[in-house]
């Protein structure tokens, strides 16, 4: 590109930033984004039949180490291919590790060591095989869910299959469909001339009796007689065709990628028999929770139903303007995770095809559910996570290997404002003064792009915010944190001390040269990028955080970081070019989608640094990977202020927490455009009672706090509100449960009741852990909600106490005026909350319990901790159990040292019990004393019980 002149940048920059922020149309540009049509790769696999092309070959079944089969390929295979390896490893977490690697190590490909953990990949000492000509059967106990049939997993040797049992019953089976198809890592014909063997070792310069002139870049001996370790002949004709198609360039609009290292494509079936009633996961796309068909099944036999997309999902981390709504276009964040159920079997099986490059995955329905993976490069690693009847147990295997969710600080979890931009000081103060008036509880407000001196981030633009320490300690005075933004994007400014060090350390990502800078264009014009795949950029951005270091900030600062795919305005579909290199001289193509959760991950080390180690850190981000549940929240990006948006929502946030992210929000009231009241209030109603809680608007949007829309709105913006923090005990309580056990937050109804058959593709309502089932209303002018109620136990409205679903009738039409979002308690639960409505959790801090019991015999959790440091680790929690039977309440330690040296004052001012049918004479506890109480309409509520959360007590209702 001929460089343009320096004046012309800032102009330009802004036009392509004003382009970028525009409201006009309010629909994405499709033309900007690459389909599979016209991507080398994603056609290459599409278009390529079903042959049996590799054969396998038990090669060492050593119990020190994974079984290694070769693959070999068959005689229908046109193409030069040399023979792989098979690692096939049943893990002691109970999940199957499958990787196919070229044999030879000088072709080894790029993987990344920050995504999977140590403890995941440990192996499963007991595993036994079995041979027959055809097959290897391989048996772990370690497979084994409690009480359940071990899995076996079969390997098929010609062709090549991979099957995962329970007893007689197939999971899932990897190359079943036979679309196995690898490119091997090669040199373009003819260049460079190979080199010439070096060893002098008679048997490095002779193979198969021919004597080796010299050897192909990927280690493929060539002979003397002119002919090379394969067939060459043909394969100069397959490899023209192959040129042909993507392998050594492709264009796309205006860019050009080189792809100097040519094809290295890799693409398989993953396929889930017949009695798999849905898919899910594949995070993140506008579209259902249950995945759509994108192909027909590849067996001519199988019935279908047509494909509802074209296009196969995508997953390549692009900031996507005004996104469209029901299509597989890829958006901010990658998870190759893929989730298969069955209602027949209540059986559930994953897989996570662990590859941070540019994917595409087609899905079919036909007898059973299908899918076929495609990914332009790295390693074929797939994980067969073996869930069989419990759904737990896929999530316990698939956080062993990439995490559980983090445990949030509280404040977190209460609600956050924001918007584009919070202008000066005085409209931070104005903004938090009127929060406090109109008694509207909220816990952080947000400063997005604009504060800085000219987005360059860690900066203040002095004119706006002269005083940001009083600034926030104003705001914190009154238990109310701020958050800036911080993006990867680093403004080339010499004057810029980031830029300067950065500079000067050389720490950016690089041309493909690999040595100069890479420049982009992103808000504050020119800008390189720091290279977050290196552990040595990590730790120097850590440090950007330290109080001395951002001046101006102060402990109670909290992160935000955005346009991490990356974003690069002038970039390939708003990215950069896959030849861009890191500072290991990687290309851009091979680590793309796990920059930004690595980018997180380094501000998310700044912010515990900052504090010596001591407190948990808040840091939201756009983009993201498998595993990025370990370091904080996410949000769904751009949406915009319609009611297709806010239906959308729901269906996403499913998607990213049923693969493993749970602290997940949309933008409250949309970010383009504007919100009305009535879409408002819907907006912050569902937004309630989601994980991630936060309002936020574009710059040309309307002014939207909640006092904006009128009285009437107000109130009921501000009872949504006050529902999320009665219900933070119980929110909070969740998060631990998924810190330990992975287990999503918000959850598809599917998940508990995996037999139900009218559960699986619902995703206009769910639950938050097992026992709150929310029912918003996201369509415009609906006073009636549709909604299911699933099992066999009562749900109790949670407003009026009563129960409005019993087992017999499933499918209610519900009153759902406009102050209301129906929210039913499941019969059988105990749920803590804290009815002392406070303006912010800090506020909160000291405020006693409340239970609130459902049905005759329930159980329920409580975890409390401080709420922000790293002592928990260390037993300063305390975890309880509530157990409620023949009238009989009793609390029980489940874990924790809280209380064990009187520390803990927390205590219980009132119970409710719903459903009790008459009235009890008294209500004792087990020391004698009777306690107040009310009754009325199956409500029992005791108050002022002034029982100790952390003491072990039993409380008795005397009828
Ligand atoms: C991106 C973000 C948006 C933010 C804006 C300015 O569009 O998605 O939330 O307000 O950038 O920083």
């Amino acid at each position: 590109m001929t460089p343009l002149p320096c004046s012309l940048l800032p102009l330009l920059v802004a036009l392509v930033a004003l382009l970028l922020t525009t409201t006009l149309t309010h629909a994405v540009d499709q033309t900007k984004f690459r389909t599979c049509t016209q991507t080398g790769f994603c056609r290459r696999h599409r278009n390529k039949a079903p042959a049996n092309a590799y054969t396998a070959a038990l090669l060492s079944s050593n119990p020190n180490e994974p079984y290694k089969f070769l693959l070999h390929p068959g005689k229908g295979y046109t193409q030069t291919h040399p023979n792989l390896s098979l690692t096939v490893d049943p893990l002691s977490n109970g999940a199957v590790r499958v990787r196919v690697q070229e044999n030879n190590p000088a072709t080894a490909r790029w993987e990344s060591s920050d995504i999977l953990l140590p403890d995941g990949l440990v192996r499963c000492s007991s595993a036994t095989h079995s041979e027959t000509p055809q097959t290897v059967t391989i048996s772990s106990s370690c497979s084994s869910p409690d009480g359940e049939d071990p899995a076996d997993v079969v390997v098929s040797l010609s062709p090549f299959k991979i099957t995962v049992k329970q007893g007689s019953e197939v999971l899932m089976s990897i190359n079943e469909a036979q679309l196995f198809h690898f490119e091997h890592k090669r040199s373009k014909l003819g260049v460079p001339e190979p080199t010439a063997p070096t060893q002098s070792d008679p048997a490095a310069d002779h193979h198969n009796g021919k004597k080796i002139v010299g050897y192909w870049e990927d280690g493929l001996a060539r002979y003397e007689d002119g002919t090379t370790e394969v067939k060459p002949v043909d394969d100069v004709a397959t490899m023209v065709k192959e040129d042909e198609d993507g392998f050594w360039e492709e264009k796309f609009q205006s860019h050009h990628d080189a792809k100097p290292n040519g094809p290295m494509s890799i693409g398989v079936d993953i396929t889930f028999p017949q009695k798999s009633t849905k898919l899910y996961g594949i995070p993140e796309h506008a579209s259902s929770l249950a995945l759509h068909a994108t192909r027909p099944p590849p067996s001519p036999h199988s019935s279908s139903k047509a494909p509802k997309y074209k296009d196969p999902y995508r997953l390549y981390n692009l900031d996507v303007f005004e996104y469209d709504l029901d299509v597989p276009m890829s958006l901010y964040g990658s998870i190759p995770l893929l989730i298969s159920h069955s209602v027949d079997t209540g059986r559930v099986a994953g897989a996570f095809f662990n590859n941070p490059s540019e994917m595409f995955i087609d899905i079919w329905e036909g007898e059973g559910m299908g899918s076929h993976w495609m990914a332009e490069t790295g390693v074929m690693e797939i994980f067969l996570l073996v869930g069989g009847s419990k759904v737990s147990e896929v999530y316990k295997q698939y956080s062993s290997l990439t995490g559980t969710q983090a445990l949030p600080p509280l404040f977190s979890l209460g609600y956050h404002q924001c918007r584009w931009n919070y202008k000066d000081e005085k409209d931070v103060y104005a903004v938090h003064k009127k929060f406090e008036e109109h008694d509207y509880p909220y816990d952080v407000l947000w400063l997005d792009i604009e504060h800085t001196d000219g987005k360059r981030y860690f900066t203040w633009d002095k004119r706006f915010f002269p005083n940001p320490v009083k600034m926030q300690q104003t705001l914190w005075e009154q238990g109310r944190r701020m958050v800036t933004i911080v993006d990867p994007h680093i403004k080339r400014d010499n004057n810029y001390y980031v830029h300067k060090e950065a500079t000067a350390k050389s720490l950016y990502i690089k041309n493909a040269d690999g040595h100069s800078d890479f420049n982009g264009w992103c808000w504050p014009g020119d800008s390189s990028y720091l290279d977050f795949t290196e552990e040595k950029v990590r730790k120097w951005w850590a440090e950007q955080f330290k109080l001395d270091k951002y001046v101006g900030s102060t402990p109670h600062l909290h992160i935000w970081n955005d346009m991490n795919e990356m974003s690069v305005f002038n970039g390939p579909e708003v990215t950069m070019q896959k030849t861009t290199k890191n500072l290991d001289g990687v290309e851009h193509r091979e680590w793309h989608n796990i920059y930004g959760m690595l980018f997180q991950r380094a501000t998310s080390e700044g912010l515990v640094l900052r504090s010596g180690g001591k407190e948990r850190s808040f840091v939201l981000s756009r983009s993201f990977y498998a595993g990025s549940q370990r370091w904080g929240a996410i949000w769904t990006g751009d949406n915009a202020a319609r009611w297709d948006h806010l239906a959308a929502a729901g269906p996403m946030l499913l998607t990213i927490n049923t693969a493993g992210l749970s602290f997940i929000g949309a933008d409250v009231g949309g970010f383009f455009g504007n919100a009305d009241s009535q879409l408002m209030v819907r907006w912050m109603q569902s937004g309630a009672y989601q994980p991630f809680f936060r309002g936020h608007a574009h710059h040309d949007s309307a002014r939207r706090e909640p006092w904006l829309f009128g009285d009437e709105a107000l109130q009921m913006l501000r009872q949504a509100a006050m529902e999320r923090y009665a219900l933070l005990p119980f929110w909070y309580t969740v998060f631990h449960t998924s810190s330990i056990t992975g287990m999503p937050v918000m959850r598809p109804l599917w998940m508990e009741y995996p037999k139900d058959a009218n559960c699986p593709a619902l995703d206009h309502q769910w639950l938050i852990g097992s026992d709150l089932l929310v029912c918003p209303v996201v369509q415009k002018d609906a006073v009636k909600v549709n909604c299911y109620f699933p099992g066999n136990q009562d749900w109790y409205d949670v407003r009026t106490m009563q129960v409005q679903q019993t087992p017999t009738s499933k499918w209610a039409n519900l009153d759902a005026p406009l102050d209301t979002i129906p929210v039913f308690q499941r019969s059988g639960s105990i749920i803590p909350k804290k009815m002392r409505l406070r303006r912010s959790t800090e506020m909160m801090k000291n405020d006693p319990y409340t239970l609130v019991v459902a049905g005759d015999s329930a159980a329920g959790e409580l975890y409390i901790d401080d709420g922000h440091s790293f002592d928990f680790e260390n037993g300063e929690f305390a975890k309880r159990r509530f157990d409620f039977a023949d009238g009989k309440l009793t609390n029980t330690k489940l874990g924790g040292n809280w209380g064990a040296n009187g520390t803990c004052k927390d205590w219980i001012e009132r119970i409710i019990f719903m459903g009790v049918s008459k009235r009890p004479s008294k209500v004792v506890t087990s020391g004698g004393q009777e306690l107040e109480f009310t009754y009325d309409k199956n409500t029992l509520v005791v108050r002022k019980p002034e029982l100790g959360v952390v003491d072990d007590w039993t409380l008795q209702i005397i009828s």
